[in-house]
């Protein structure tokens, strides 16, 4: 979760260092830390707070320096605070390290090293690694490092500097993120590439137990077994616009405005209008093992985990596959029977959440054909991949997902449409299908020009600190996300629950002081729905509706309703989400909250 950078260059480090962890603090941003070495000595800035606070006070010193790492953390052992921040520095003084990951084994490290005379002065695992590296050293660095790993357990993706070796960085990975960039004479390392945003195109991704040496001269990339080892390097397309905020407050609103953009370029060359067929070139390679798959399961973590259910709706409905939908971080508890020919798609954003990665590793040991649908190109899980999707969504900064979801979203569809078409789906329903989908930018837009409207709902609501949020079928999985959503960025409670669910036990929260967010679009479960409203006003619960375009006896219920487009009643949802992305902003927005960075979460969640 937490972002790293290091460099070692022939420019000034400082600048580069704060410009890459402001990049990063999506990653997490509780306290932040940068250290250097300049003139033979070790320096380091460390505090509680964004990387903003951190600026400021670098501002004046170190401009000399030409290598250095920072860190932004989201906090696992040990709270914010200055002493906990990173980087992490040895009893003696001499090494410092950046650390990402959890070493698991701490404890019993931390009991080992205070017996033998090291002083502790933070609560964190990482501080393990620095005081290991002491205790390893023998004049290589690199060595001490390798030996110091050897003795973690856990995950890290690691950065380590040392006061005799002024000219070297050493990098690590377990579990965690870990890529270079390189460049003419200098080179980053770092835990994404956004933290060298366009300053290189050429990048490598370092495997589990990679340990690399990173000089003024290049680097070298060894095994933690000793062995030197070349990793592939990448050319990467840095989008033109891909972190800008474009005019907008705050990247949430900017990544839900731009919602028709993004599912266009979800469906860019991927419908076959006239056969009503959709083409996903990345699933060529594994097609026929596809056509011949009878059960498909679907793995994610949170908003991700929302689209795979979704996901399961719709590949009910349009193929004959028996479909399964797993909450990653769950999945390693159950005796799960594959059988022959499973097909398991991992949905995420990041491509880097470390339950999906375990949950995915736990299939693949039992066989199965894994496939992804992600958005960040080159991450960890689009290389665990055989085969997989891209939402080419660009990069999603909000900690809130919006835009990806919503992507998800429409290329299951399109995945559902490919298989349905192997099998019983016509020719005819597929083209009603692909004239659905590209209704959906437009349909987005529509919803997106009300704005305002959502804006004085979610206003007139935000005094209430309990909400419900239900749908039926399609629309269950949206009310599961809208909660989400709110909660996330306004520290309400919101529950989502299919709406047949709520007389079993949520009706028990409503009066009239628990609002409750109604997805009652039209389609086969609307009147089933309605009478749940109807249950709610009964008991004085306020009702907010989404309903569709030119429903009037909705406004029987609740005047408060907010409409999107009519299309194929699994289609719908889409629009009507983008409803609730709005009305959760501009709730948190009333209510004065952070929205970029809501307190005690990460955008990116490597650790299990
Ligand atoms: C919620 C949100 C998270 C992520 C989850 C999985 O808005 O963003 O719930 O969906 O952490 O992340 P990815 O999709 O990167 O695997």
């Amino acid at each position: 979760m937490c972002g790293i950078i290091g460099y070692i260059g022939n420019n000034p480090a400082v600048p580069i260092l704060v410009r890459g962890l402001q990049r990063l603090e999506y990653r997490g941003y509780d306290s932040a830390g940068v250290a250097v070495i300049e003139d033979g000595k070790l320096y380091r800035v460390r505090g509680k707070g964004k990387v903003s606070g951190l600026a400021a006070r670098l501002a004046e010193g170190h401009l000399g320096s030409t290598i250095g790492m920072g860190h932004t953390r989201w906090a696992t052992h040990g709270e914010p605070s200055e002493t906990n921040a990173h980087p992490h520095v040895s009893d003696d003084g001499a090494s410092m390290v950046v650390h990402n990951g959890i070493i698991e084994n701490h404890y019993v490290l931390r009991q080992q090293l205070q017996a033998r005379g090291y002083i502790f002065t933070s609560e964190t695992d990482t501080e393990i690694v620095a005081h290991l590296i002491q205790d390893e050293y023998q004049g290589s660095l690199l060595q001490a490092v390798k030996n110091a790993l050897r003795r973690v357990q856990g995950t890290y993706g690691l950065v380590v500097m040392h006061v005799d070796h002024p000219r070297e960085l050493i990098a690590a990975r377990r579990g965690s993120p870990m890529v270079l960039g390189v460049g003419e004479d200098e080179t980053w390392v770092a835990s994404d590439v956004a933290a060298f945003l366009r300053l290189t195109d050429k990048v490598i991704y370092l495997e589990d137990d990679d340990v690399v040496q990173v000089t003024h001269q290049g680097f070298a990339i060894d095994t933690l077994a000793d062995e030197r080892v070349e990793r592939l390097m990448h050319q990467i397309e840095w989008e033109a616009d891909a972190v800008e905020l474009r005019g907008y407050p705050h990247y949430m609103l900017q990544e839900i405005f731009i919602q028709p953009e993004t599912i266009t370029n979800a469906l860019r060359g991927r419908v076959v209008a006239s056969e009503g067929m959709a083409h996903l070139g990345g699933l060529d390679m594994v097609i026929d093992r596809l056509k011949k798959a009878h059960h498909i399961v679907i793995i994610a973590c949170g908003t991700s985990y929302y689209a795979g259910l979704y996901g399961q709706y719709v590949l009910e409905k349009l193929t004959d596959l028996v479909v399964e939908v797993e909450i990653a971080s769950e999945l390693r508890y159950r005796n799960t029977t594959l059988r022959p020919g499973t097909v398991v798609l991992a949905i995420s954003q990041s491509g880097e959440t470390a339950d999906t990665i375990a949950a995915m590793r736990e299939m693949e040991r039992k066989g199965a054909l894994l496939l992804g649908l992600v958005n960040v190109v080159g991450s960890t899980i689009t290389r665990m991949t055989e085969a997989g999707v891209y939402n080419h969504a660009g990069t999603e900064i909000g900690v809130a997902s919006t835009k990806i979801f919503t992507s998800q979203c429409c290329i299951l569809t399109l995945i559902a449409l490919l298989l349905g078409r192997f099998k019983h789906l016509s020719v005819t329903d597929g083209m009603e299908i692909v004239a659905g989908l590209e209704k959906l930018p437009a349909q987005i837009a529509a919803v997106l020009d009300q704005a305002e409207h959502i804006r004085a709902i979610a206003t007139s609501y935000a005094q209430f600190d309990n909400y419900l949020f239900i749908g039926r079928k399609y629309n269950y999985p949206i009310a599961l996300e809208g909660a989400l959503k709110l909660k996330e960025i306004s520290y309400v409670h919101a529950e989502g629950c299919a709406a047949g669910e709520m007389k079993h036990g949520f009706l028990a929260m409503i009066d009239e002081r628990f609002p409750t967010l109604c997805l009652a679009t039209k389609d086969t479960t609307y009147e089933k729905t309605l009478s749940n409203m109807q249950e709610i006003k009964s008991r004085k619960g306020p009702l907010i509706a989404i309903a569709t375009e030119g429903d009037t006896e909705i406004t029987s219920i609740t005047n408060d309703v907010i409409y999107t487009p009519p299309n194929l009643d699994f289609l719908q949802p889409i629009p009507a989400v983008v409803a609730l992305q709005l009305f959760a902003y501009y709730f948190a927005i009333e209510r004065n909250c952070e929205i970029d960075q809501p307190r005690n979460l990460a955008k990116s969640v490597t650790v299990e």
